[in-house]
């Protein structure tokens, strides 16, 4: 490993590459290495033949003298830190050999340069910008490494290399944290253990902002002011910014899609950190995230819905309705989820005689009608008496909670096609439960569904519902279902416990 620290030599050492055909990779830094540099030094290493890492504390880039003057310099240590990798050169110049006194060229990095991070450090992109030009003139890399731990500053360097035609490829690189997330940075050392602890909230706020927008909030500030509240709840930190931003042109955007950003500064102590996360479907990998940001075209907000976001959405509800022997919620579940699930809580699926269709799915399993039947209303009682069942559990494990509607609107009135489309559903469900004999239906869609789709009965063969319940508040019926192997059901009708139930009789009475 060579260490080159005049301009002359680094072109030497170039040239010498460029004649014998090699890549050459440059991976720009300031020192103090740690695990996100080494990142970027080993992709460069699997990518190009020859490596060249430059260590310059950038002083043009610093808004404040006190922290050029306490960033962490140690040479000596960088250069044992990057040995076992293998790098060819470590170009690493002193400030006299990068600016001269009569230095006086600069490149001002516009737009994408001006907020957040551009906001808080006057300048800091302009010096960025010329020093990262000046080090591609300098090394002329093949491709150059940057990390998405500075998000802006790998979009004010895409910009750099596009508007001024250089001739050199980016990669970008995930953010490397540390065992308790926190980003790793040079800074971090000059945490106090207390600081550190303290600076944990960054990562922590950003995880939970992401957790919202993937149970399918996409409301920009929604998930800001929960940022907030989490730095709310640590003094030692002071968020300085929090903004979620397109990826495109770092403008704030009133609903999250996939690629776009939240980006955050505070200060912990005297520490300056920032941290950043790019929101995408759940599972995506960093380097998928990064990808999508990266690659993201500016559209016109159309609010759509975040693919992949709804089915862990669905995924979520479908976890809370465990807890409520349901298997479905109100959308329709991924299919091998559903079977695994089924195959988890019903392990004999010959157990189960009954079911209710149309049962009360709200978000919360606490307020689970069937939960707590002690508490609950006469239906659930009554319910439970006429099984002979005294916990949930028991419940659950003979009895199946289905919904008829599931895919569609939760209004009271739901759209024949609706239904129809749902019944399919509904139908291969209670396919796989061969002893199902009682049929508890709740509720005027509920009906209607299981009328055309269960029994196949067409409109005008059976009544409507508040026909057929009549003032009893309840009907009965045998029937042949065609949809379930021409078994003969027994059905109960009622109102549903949640809308009108009170006009029927207890349902024990009812079924007994
Ligand atoms: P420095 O802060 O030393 O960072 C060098 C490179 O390492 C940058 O591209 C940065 O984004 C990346 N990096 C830092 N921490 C990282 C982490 N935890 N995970 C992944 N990558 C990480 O950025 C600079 O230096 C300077 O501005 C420079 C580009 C060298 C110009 O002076």
């Amino acid at each position: 490993m060579q260490t080159i620290s005049t301009v002359a030599e680094m072109r030497t050492f170039t040239r010498d590459a460029q004649a014998r055909g090699r890549s050459l990779a440059l991976v720009p830094t300031m020192g103090a290495l740690h695990e996100g540099h080494l990142s970027l030094v080993r992709h460069a290493k699997k990518q190009c033949d020859v490596v060249v890492v430059s260590i310059f504390v950038n002083a043009s880039q610093f808004d404040s003298r006190e922290d050029l003057m306490r960033y962490p310099r140690d040479l000596e240590k960088d250069l044992d830190t990057l040995r076992p990798f293998k790098v060819d050169a470590v170009f690493a110049p002193r400030t006299e050999e990068m600016y001269s006194e009569q230095f006086s060229v600069s490149v001002e990095p516009g737009e994408i340069a001006r907020p957040l991070e551009g906001a808080c450090r006057a300048g800091h992109f302009r010096g960025v910008a010329t020093v990262v030009l000046k080090l591609f003139n300098i090394v002329r890399p093949t491709v150059a490494y940057f990390g998405q731990k500075d998000f802006q500053q790998a979009l004010v360097v895409r910009r750099l290399v596009e508007d001024l035609n250089l001739d050199v490829r980016l990669v970008i690189s995930p953010i490397v944290r540390d065992s308790d997330e926190l980003a790793i940075s040079s800074r971090n050392a000059l945490l106090s253990p207390e600081e550190r602890r303290a600076a944990l909230v960054l990562s922590r706020s950003l995880k939970r902002a992401e957790e919202f927008a993937q149970a399918g909030e996409a409301q920009a500030e929604f998930l800001r002011a929960e940022i907030e509240k989490t730095f709310a709840a640590e003094p030692r930190a002071e968020l300085e910014y929090a903004a979620l931003v397109d990826p495109v042109r770092l403008e704030p955007v009133e609903q999250v899609t996939p690629g776009c950003v939240a980006l955050i500064a505070a200060r912990v102590g005297s520490v300056r950190l920032i941290d950043n996360l790019i929101f995408g479907p759940p599972g995506a990998s960093p380097d998928m995230l990064l990808q999508l940001a990266l690659t993201a075209r500016l559209m016109i907000p159309t609010a759509a819905a975040i693919p992949g976001f709804k089915t862990e959405a669905v995924r979520r509800s479908i976890e809370a309705c465990r807890e409520c022997a349901a298997y479905t919620s109100i959308l329709m579940p991924p299919r091998d989820f559903l079977s695994q699930y089924i195959h988890a809580q019903y392990p004999d699926l010959n157990a189960p005689q009954g079911a209710v269709i149309g049962r009360d799915a709200p978000r919360n399993p606490d307020n689970y009608l069937y939960r707590d039947p002690a508490a609950g209303n006469r239906f659930t009682r009554g319910l439970f008496e006429l099984l002979g069942v005294k916990s949930f559990d028991e419940f659950r494990a003979r009895f199946i909670l289905t919904d008829a509607i599931r895919c569609h609107g939760t209004g009271p009135h739901i759209p024949a096609k609706a239904l129809g489309y749902c019944s399919v559903n509904l139908r291969e469900e209670l396919r796989l439960f061969p002893n199902l004999r009682l049929f508890v239906v709740l509720g005027d869609d509920a009906y209607w569904q299981f009328q055309r789709f269960m029994l196949e009965r067409q409109d005008g063969e059976f009544p409507p519902f508040e026909d057929l319940l009549g003032s009893q508040g309840w009907a009965s019926e045998q029937a042949r279902a065609p949809s379930l192997g021409e078994r003969i059901l027994r059905i109960f009708y009622c109102y549903h416990p949640t809308y009108g139930y009170k006009r029927s009789p207890s349902i024990a009475a009812m079924l007994a």
